[in-house]
């Protein structure tokens, strides 16, 4: 099969599983207060117009519908069947759904890999495989669609109707949003539980919905992806976009990470790194994730930076200009030709500055005027209205010609977001303005957020055009070769020469190392390399060489060399008795440069995964770092040094010149290719310090460290 049509085939299958025409309901049952019994009231509640088919072998008839005995008994198709009979019974029905040609499952049923059954979980799905039946959970609440009338779910009822769909991974929370979609006005088209992610994942629904035109964004509750290289691939392909809250944020594995990368490489860390590399706006709690999923499913992306304010009331303009501020669009003051066309709309005492502030004698013309002005103007690229309840003005006829005002200015592709802080009627309106397709909160700050969400939005999108580093290219000989001789010496921990000549194999530039094991070796490797040269113990079994004074610097001539070489030897065999030590480094001295730090980690979820930071306390004291998973291209490696709290030292803080930037990124970039080349045998490496210099004077790796995988 070609991948196009296997592809089709897939879609077709999520099809039948998530917009099934026949469905049927194994388990559905008689008894008021049984969950087969509310599955099949709620998918009859609403007008779903598909057909639907109770199964029991103890039924004749349940709520006016025939029942049969199994699915096989039904003449016709069947796209899916939710499943409500108990775990052990699941494995049976699958099989006789495989026999019948059934497209999907819904399990709803639970007690599989959540309470450590994971082999009936793995019986479920490989007996699905078999047929090409997709699995929807275990464990879920089941599927709602409002553009279909369908609730195959035991949540009590459809969600309030809304553009974004949602994808969560707790089936509690999805009952939970159902309920509050009402009192929030803010709604969802569907709201698809994925439970365990046996089978069908958050990759498959991201790109199912994507293909959806009732969906225009993708809500996500993750708490963890289960193939992230997939879930990335999938999230950059597709065009609508997705905003997701990721729970359980905390350090993970860090107390047994042997490294500082593995330490740091908390899931935040790597998940923020998956979304940023994918194009997902972030939402960093629920109330965000319904905020910015509103604005997202209704407006633009904000394709600059100048954001527009314009209020009645200066407080919330301050509120609002705080929250710009905050959220990464900080105000700039309006063009002298805009400000002087809004002074024709407000009383003197006016601001016509950036917020705008009509103040509070603002009526529905002065809005009116001021929207449509403000949203023609070219320097103007996203609009955030305030609007404070006051009995001078009647809320509906505020938000009315604000409404006319956005659509007589005919820009339709800059966003806008309001705010009406208020009582009821401020309420009322904000509902309006949702259903007239604009987003609208009773904060100032919760508008601003979702502006700030359109911006994100559009600058990820440009990101993920980016070109990757090129996979496929052979592996360096070299590499290949010092790790299988170090495995064949039953080691794990690379010296410090042989992860050298790891990184030098893929061009890295290394400060030149040679393993000497006699003085005189040393000596001439000394000469070879050129004075002045740094001596540094090489043993695996000392890790912290300083500690077992295994470091001298700055060496400059033959007999500094044979002294400095005596020295290492005594204090590393005093330090710890037996140790197994190889002989000594010679490496050249590296001329001082801007520390920093590179490292990686094998993430559970994404693979390879690259740190970077600045070196010395940036890294130990501040954690001063960020993250990506392997690749990272040219444009990610800059903008992971834009983002560090250090980014003014390499930009040439307090007027030094700035760092070589393009070395850096480089840098960064073979280091991605090769963690991920190598990604069978690394468990973990970094470079610290590398020693980075002025711009165009390139860089140089000062150590290096490996770490393999247990075999
Ligand atoms: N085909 C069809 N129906 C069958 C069947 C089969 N092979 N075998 C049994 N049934 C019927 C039963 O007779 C029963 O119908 P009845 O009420 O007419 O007797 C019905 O299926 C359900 O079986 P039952 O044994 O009564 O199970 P139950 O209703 O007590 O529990 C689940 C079933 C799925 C609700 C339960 O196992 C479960 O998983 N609950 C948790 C659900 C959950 O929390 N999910 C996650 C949410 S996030």
């Amino acid at each position: 099969m070609s991948s196009s049509s296997s592809h089709e085939a897939k879609f077709r299958i999520l099809d039948g599983l998530l917009r099934p025409k026949f469905l049927a309901v194994v388990g559905a049952s008689g008894t008021p207060g049984k969950l087969g019994y509310t599955v099949l009231k709620n998918i009859l509640a609403n007008g779903y117009e598909g057909t639907v088919f109770p199964i029991n072998p103890n039924e004749t008839e349940i709520l006016g519908l025939r029942v049969y005995k199994s699915v096989l008994d039904v003449a016709g198709d069947i796209d899916a069947a939710v499943i409500c009979v108990p775990a052990k019974l699941c494995a049976q029905v699958a099989e006789e759904c495989g026999k019948k040609g059934v497209r999907g499952l819904i399990v709803i049923t639970a007690g599989f890999s959540e309470v450590g059954r994971k082999n009936l979980e793995e019986e479920l799905v490989a007996i699905s495989r078999r047929y090409g039946t997709r699995v929807l959970g275990p464990n879920i609440v089941g599927i709602m669609s409002n553009s279909d009338k369908l609730n195959a779910s035991f949540a009590p009822f459809l969600p309030f109707p809304g553009k974004p769909s949602l994808v969560s991974q707790s089936g509690a929370l999805i009952v939970a949003m159902d309920a509050a979609t009402y009192f929030r006005g803010i709604g969802f088209d569907k709201m698809i539980s994925v439970g365990n992610m046996a089978d069908v994942d958050f990759a498959d629904c991201v790109e199912w919905l994507d293909a959806d035109s009732n969906t225009t964004c993708i809500s996500l509750y993750i708490e963890g992806v289960k193939n992230g290289r997939r879930f990335i691939d999938a999230a950059r392909r597709v065009r609508t976009p997705i905003v997701a809250l990721k729970a359980g944020v905390s350090a993970q594995g860090a107390a047994a990470a042997a490294s500082h990368t593995g330490a740091l490489a908390g899931a935040a860390k790597v998940y923020e790194a998956a979304f940023k590399q994918s194009g997902i706006v972030e939402a960093d709690n629920l109330n965000v994730l319904f905020d910015r999923g509103l604005a997202l499913s209704l407006q633009p992306p904000m394709r600059g930076g100048n954001l527009f304010i314009l209020t009645n009331g200066g407080g919330v303009g301050v509120l609002a200009t705080d929250a710009a501020e905050k959220f990464g669009l900080p105000l700039q003051s309006a063009p002298a030709d805009l400000q002087a066309e809004l002074r024709k709309h407000m009383p003197e005492y006016g601001s016509a500055k950036n917020p705008a502030d009509l103040t509070a004698m603002a009526g529905k013309d002065w809005y009116y005027d001021c929207v449509k002005a403000i949203l023609r103007h070219a320097w103007v690229d996203g609009l955030v209205i305030l609007y404070c309840e006051t009995s001078l003005t009647v809320p509906m006829e505020v938000a009315q010609s604000i409404h006319k005002g956005i659509q007589d200015s005919g820009m339709s592709d800059k966003p806008v977001a309001i705010a009406f802080v208020g009582g009821e009627q401020s309420g009322e309106c904000l509902h309006w303005f949702i259903e007239k397709g604009l987003p609208a909160y009773d904060v100032p700050d919760k508008a601003v957020n979702a502006v700030a969400a359109l911006r994100e939005h559009s600058k990820l999108r440009m990101l993920v055009t980016e070109i990757l580093p090129e996979p496929g290219k052979p592996i360096p000989e070299a590499a290949q070769d010092v790790i299988a001789a170090v495995r064949a010496q039953g080691r794990r921990v690379l010296t410090e020469v042989e992860a050298k000549e790891v990184f030098a194999s893929y061009g890295l530039p290394v400060a030149a190392t040679v393993l000497a094991k006699t003085e005189d070796a040393a000596v001439k490797a000394a000469r070879d390399i050129g004075f002045p040269v740094v001596l540094k113990i090489v043993s695996p079994d000392i890790l912290h060489k300083s500690d077992a004074g295994g470091v001298k610097l700055n060496i400059k001539d033959d007999d500094a060399v044979r002294s400095a070489f005596r020295n290492i030897m005594a204090g590393a065999k005093s330090y710890k008795a037996g140790a197994n030590i190889r002989g000594v480094a010679v490496q050249q001295m590296a001329p001082a440069g801007t520390e920093i730090i590179l490292g990686s980690v094998i993430d559970p979820s994404f693979g390879p995964t690259v740190m970077f930071g600045l070196g010395g306390i940036f890294v130990e004291v501040l954690k001063d770092v960020t993250f990506r998973i392997a690749p990272v291209s040219l444009t990610q490696a800059g903008r992971m040094m834009d983002e560090i709290e250090g980014a003014p030292i390499l930009a040439g803080a307090r007027g030094e010149t700035p760092r070589d930037r393009d070395a850096l990124a480089e840098l960064i970039t073979v280091y991605s290719r090769m963690i991920m080349d190598l990604e069978d045998d690394i468990a973990e490496s970094d470079a610290n310090p590398v020693f980075v210099y002025e711009k165009g004077r390139g860089l140089k790796v000062v150590d290096a460290r490996i770490i393999l995988k247990k075999r």
